[in-house]
């Protein structure tokens, strides 16, 4: 294993600060996503971008989109059904007839908008304390329009009404009282209070800048698949990828589910709090809801030692002060084990992975998240591991963010 090193420092192109608002790559900010500017390196210096990319943690589709723009081939997995659907609209090619209709149908969510009512009841999404997230009127106004686009999606094609989906999706964050300010979701302190700019004129606003960043050219769709990473043969072919880029889910325990609960529970992906626990407890690295108390009683179904000399030392001390934490990153490392032997199957002969991974810190004890995927790819098979620091993360001194990459011979 070689580690390459240059000077870190925090690069924020290198984040999904980069990744500009005015493109496809920015019509959702979501906290799972990563740089496109750091897919491109990676894209550019494996293989002048040929062959077929897996991103078996596809998240928002930054990689699917990439590959897209740039003519790739990408399959894209993951277990989020709303994540996949967001990569399909993302990454999908719209006709300028598909954009012209979308126009004609922003102009029927506005008037639905300033009106804040509909004829029918007005459904709102089951999550929990709602008025947290709305003031009374503008919840009424999202309600509207969510109506709306609903009896719009049932008359025209799964192109218009994606587009008007993603719009509400952002002008529904937009007005909310959520903050982003740190590394997950609170809710901001002057209370919530409504949004400054009027919900009508945002719509208005959004609809155009995702008009704009539809019509620009996709080369070659991507296929976004619904599969766990533990399992990718199930639905992917053996020996068939040349390239895999991803982020993996890090072990800090943050909940992409969390994170995304108001988009999901809006789309009606989710239905009451019971799903988002269950549905975490598939991801791996889940912590929300029941995932957490699940993970608190977990042990290994099959004697798979992680293979990586202190690991079990650092389990160790990370139990003397919490053992659900223990047990938590020991069931990480556990399936990750699962998913790299899965991985080195669907990869072809001389192709390469590149995760971009994250270090974490619990209760003083450094878990070397590096350096143990650089093992967990020796020992699946893997060769020609580089250890590549490419950043500083904002949160503690001692954390970054690597690229591990590997060859299978
Ligand atoms: C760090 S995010 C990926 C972000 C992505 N690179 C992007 O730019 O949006 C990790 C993703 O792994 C997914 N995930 C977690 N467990 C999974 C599993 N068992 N199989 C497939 N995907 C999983 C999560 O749903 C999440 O979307």
């Amino acid at each position: 294993m070689t580690l390459t090193s240059h000077p870190i420092r925090r690069h924020d192109h290198l984040t999904f600060n980069g990744n500009l608002r005015h493109t496809r790559h920015g019509w959702l900010r979501l906290t799972p996503a990563y740089s496109v500017n750091l897919v491109n390196d990676i894209l550019s210096s494996v293989n002048g971008g040929t062959g077929i990319v897996l991103d078996p943690f596809g998240g928002t589709g930054t990689t699917a989109l990439t590959c897209a723009e740039r003519g790739i081939q990408c399959d894209t997995t993951d277990i989020n059904p709303f994540l996949l659907w967001l990569t399909s609209a993302k990454a999908a090619v719209y006709t300028p007839c598909d954009i012209e209709r979308f126009k004609t149908e922003v102009e029927r969510v506005s008037e639905s908008l300033a009106a804040g009512h509909t004829d029918q009841p007005l459904w709102i999404p089951a999550l929990h304390q709602i008025e947290k997230w709305w003031d009374e009127t503008t919840l009424a106004s999202l309600a509207a329009a969510m109506a709306t686009i609903n009896v719009i999606a049932m008359q025209e094609p799964d192109s218009v009404s994606n587009l008007l989906r993603v719009t509400f999706c952002r002008i529904m964050i937009e007005s909310s009282n959520a903050s982003f300010a740190h590394q997950s979701m609170s809710f901001r302190k002057n209370g919530n209070q409504a949004p400054l700019i009027p919900i009508r004129y945002l719509w208005d606003e959004t609809a155009d800048l995702i008009a704009r960043s539809a019509a620009s050219p996709v080369l070659c769709e991507p296929r976004a698949i619904s599969c766990d990473a533990r399992d990718l043969l199930r639905v992917l072919s053996p020996q068939h990828y040349t390239c895999v880029i991803t982020s993996p889910p890090y072990p800090n325990r943050m909940s992409y589910i969390r994170e995304l609960r108001p988009y999901m529970y809006w789309l009606g992906y989710l239905t009451d709090a019971r799903q988002a626990g269950d549905m975490d407890w598939q991801a791996i690295g889940g912590t929300w809801g029941c995932a957490t108390s699940n993970v608190g009683k977990w042990t290994p179904d099959k004697p798979q030692p992680v293979p990586f000399p202190e690991f079990t030392l650092i389990l160790k001390k990370i139990a003397d002060s919490s053992d659900t934490l223990s047990r938590y990153v020991h069931k990480y490392f556990y399936d990750m084990i699962t998913h790299v032997d899965s991985l080195y199957r669907v990869m072809a002969h001389g192709g390469s992975v590149h995760y971009i991974v994250g270090n974490s810190k619990f209760y003083n004890v450094l878990l070397p998240v590096e350096q143990i995927f650089s093992a967990l790819f020796e020992n699946a098979g893997f060769r020609d591991i580089t250890i590549t620091p490419i950043r500083k993360r904002s949160s503690k001194r001692e954390l970054f963010e690597f690229v591990v990459s590997a060859i299978k011979p």
